[in-house]
């Protein structure tokens, strides 16, 4: 330990398993530009209070640049056992390039705490952005596939049990909703996460009286984390991330049991893509939706990631503890999956082929019941009656063996003599959808205005 950066006070070796216990290393270099970064901003702030010269950030900087090109040429030689996270093998490389009498004043009231916490969020704001915009895309081809085949009219379902006739884009924009709430979402964590805990120090703040507004402005970062424990403490930008994905996940895994449902052979109200399928190794006829299975079980495991942080984090004494580098792999994982997911989910969206022929064979006579007690309530009869009065019909028609739109006129009116010639009108799932036309519903005006509100959402409207 006597070479470690921190090596100062201890005499002994560490146990073999406790380097690679303690190492965070072999992922958190994915932090290597941010790091870099965070540190070009600190040793320039660090010239303003005399605590460099000039010259001494000039060199800095140059030696920065060169560890930068090393990590992106892949030339950056990890010394195991030596570096043992990002921030001290940035630094050991800086030393060995430029001389450690420069390198060695970079780290003047700074803390591996507020670093770390500092690359943490310059990543996820860069990731945060990447995935806003796979959202926009699968929210616009929601909005553009709702457009085209608005003329679609399915079963829609409570319990699983055909319940009223709905158009196809009208069940899209249900998903369409829920993730332009998410969207709305990610654009408030964002803003939360862009926040600058550099200058904190270890906990107390920093003593040369640095200017953390100048970092925070050089680093984009919107405002500061002010309290100085606070900014080494949190990690609820990383928690908050992974409550966001978790529900969007969730969205998407319900999305994807739909679809799964819809493209059995049993539904058959819509075919996958090749792209976005497996076949069987056993049985050659087999085509299986594991796309739509993955994101399902995926949305598991990022329900998992965010759980286990937020039992992680609830016990810690203030203000930085080691626990709080069990962040940074589920944070890593986290992100990958749900942008992964929303992009697959985009690409499954825009390439299934619709069977609208078989949407409306799945469409049965008594989906219409409601629509025949509204049509007494029409004629004035309170519905709690017109309710009862259609489930005798219904009763009627199973009694028949027939369905309910083949019951003759004076059958109807042997139910209730309140039906008129104009109820056989009633028996028209195109009339069904298009009398839904208050705001929200399924008919085509009521649909038009939704996929309105979905791109206004893109919008930030
Ligand atoms: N790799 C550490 C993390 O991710 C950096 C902070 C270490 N600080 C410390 N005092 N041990 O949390």
């Amino acid at each position: 330990a006597a070479g470690k950066l921190w090596g100062g006070r201890f005499t002994g070796g560490l146990d073999p398993i406790m380097v690679q216990y303690n190492e965070s290393i072999y992922f958190d270099r994915v932090f290597y530009s941010q790091d870099i970064r965070g540190s070009i901003a600190y040793a320039r702030a660090n010239t303003k209070n005399n605590i460099l010269t000039q010259h001494e950030f000039s060199e800095i900087e140059r030696g920065f640049k060169q560890v930068l090109q090393e990590w992106q040429e892949g030339k950056f030689e990890i010394q195991p056992g030596v570096d043992e996270d990002i921030h001290t093998a940035n630094e050991r490389r800086l030393g060995e390039i430029i001389g450690k009498d420069v390198a060695g004043k970079l780290h003047t009231g700074r803390s591996r705490n507020d670093q770390v916490a500092t690359d943490m969020r310059l990543w996820l704001r860069d990731q945060l952005e990447l995935l806003e915009g796979y959202l926009v895309d699968f929210l616009k081809v929601i909005a553009a596939r709702a457009e085209k085949e608005i003329e679609h009219v399915m079963p829609g379902y409570t319990h699983l049990q055909r319940a009223q006739p709905i158009r196809w884009s009208h069940w899209m924009l249900m998903y369409g909703a829920f993730f332009a709430a998410d969207l709305q979402r990610l654009r408030e964590v964002k803003a939360r996460v862009n926040k600058c805990p550099l200058g904190c120090g270890a906990l107390a703040g920093n003593p040369f009286n640095i200017d953390r507004d100048a970092i925070a402005e050089e680093l984009g970062f919107d405002g500061l984390i002010m309290n100085s424990l606070a900014g080494v403490a949190d990690r609820d930008f990383v928690v908050e991330t992974m409550q966001w994905g978790s529900m969007l996940m969730m969205h998407l895994s319900r999305w994807a049991e739909d679809l799964i449902i819809y493209s059995s052979g049993e539904f058959s109200f819509l075919k996958l893509a090749d792209a976005y399928s497996t076949g069987s190794s056993l049985m050659p006829q087999k085509k299986n939706p594991d796309s739509l299975e993955l994101l399902r079980g995926k949305a598991g495991r990022a329900f998992g990631q965010m759980s286990g942080l937020m039992m992680s984090v609830k016990g810690i004494p203030s203000t930085y503890n080691k626990d709080l580098q069990e962040s940074v792999e589920p944070l890593l994982d986290h992100v990958k999956t749900v942008g992964d997911s929303i992009q697959i989910a985009t690409g499954v969206l825009s390439t299934l082929a619709t069977q609208p022929d078989n949407m409306l064979k799945a469409l049965t006579p008594d989906m219409l019941a409601t629509d025949l007690a509204d049509y007494l309530v029409r004629k004035g009869v309170p519905f709690r009656e017109t309710h009862h009065i259609s489930g005798q019909v219904v009763a009627l028609a199973e009694k028949e063996g027939r369905p309910m739109d083949k019951l003759s006129f004076e059958q109807l009116q042997s139910v209730d003599e309140r039906f008129e010639k104009d109820v056989l009108e009633t028996f028209d799932y195109q009339k069904s959808v298009e009398m839904r036309s208050a705001k929200g519903g399924t008919s085509r005006s009521a649909v038009s205005e939704q996929i309105e509100a979905v791109k206004k959402a893109l919008a930030g409207e």
